[in-house]
């Protein structure tokens, strides 16, 4: 198990769009389990690769159901509306509201390159845009509608 640090905001890279991934090496590999020992360390739901400093088109999730691995995730369908709270492993003890698809289709390989479609309703259609936006060099601020507020006792805290 192996920890990286979790870039916040303010840092570059956060800004920057993430490269498409050509092949599952061992290098990868370690990468993605050291996402997932970052994220569950953190208690977030969802991390993308350029959030601990690799600007890699990798996510990896978990919404309570699964651990999901995306690499090189494409949105294909999205319908509906949600607009609720969200926060990010990047923007430490706050949240804000914004507005995501209720539902998406998206594709992605996962971590022995095979193509897969899922569809996500919910919270996992939040955290999927979410993490989708990363590989883009977005931050959800830059979609919170209002302004951002501090994480209270309690508030339920999603962090992606
Ligand atoms: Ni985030």
């Amino acid at each position: 198990m192996a920890l990286r640090n979790i870039r916040v905001l303010g840092d570059e890279i956060l800004t920057k769009k993430a490269k498409e991934v050509k092949a599952v090496t061992p290098h990868i590999k370690e990468l993605v389990d050291d996402m997932f020992d970052t994220m569950y360390e953190a208690n977030g739901v969802g991390l993308a690769a350029p959030q601990i400093g690799v600007l890699k088109r990798i996510v990896v999730i978990d919404c309570g159901d699964q651990p999901l691995v995306l690499i090189n995730p494409q949105i294909l369908e999205t319908s509906g509306e949600q607009t609720g709270q969200e926060g990010c492993l990047s923007v430490p003890g706050k949240v804000g509201e914004v507005t995501r698809p209720l539902h998406v289709k998206a594709s992605a390989f996962d971590i022995d390159m095979n193509e897969y479609t899922i569809e996500a309703d919910d919270l996992l259609a939040r955290c999927i845009c979410h993490e989708l936006d990363h590989l883009e060099g977005v931050v959800y601020v830059d979609k919170v509608e209002g302004e951002l507020y501090d994480v209270s006792d309690e508030a339920e805290e999603i962090d992606e």
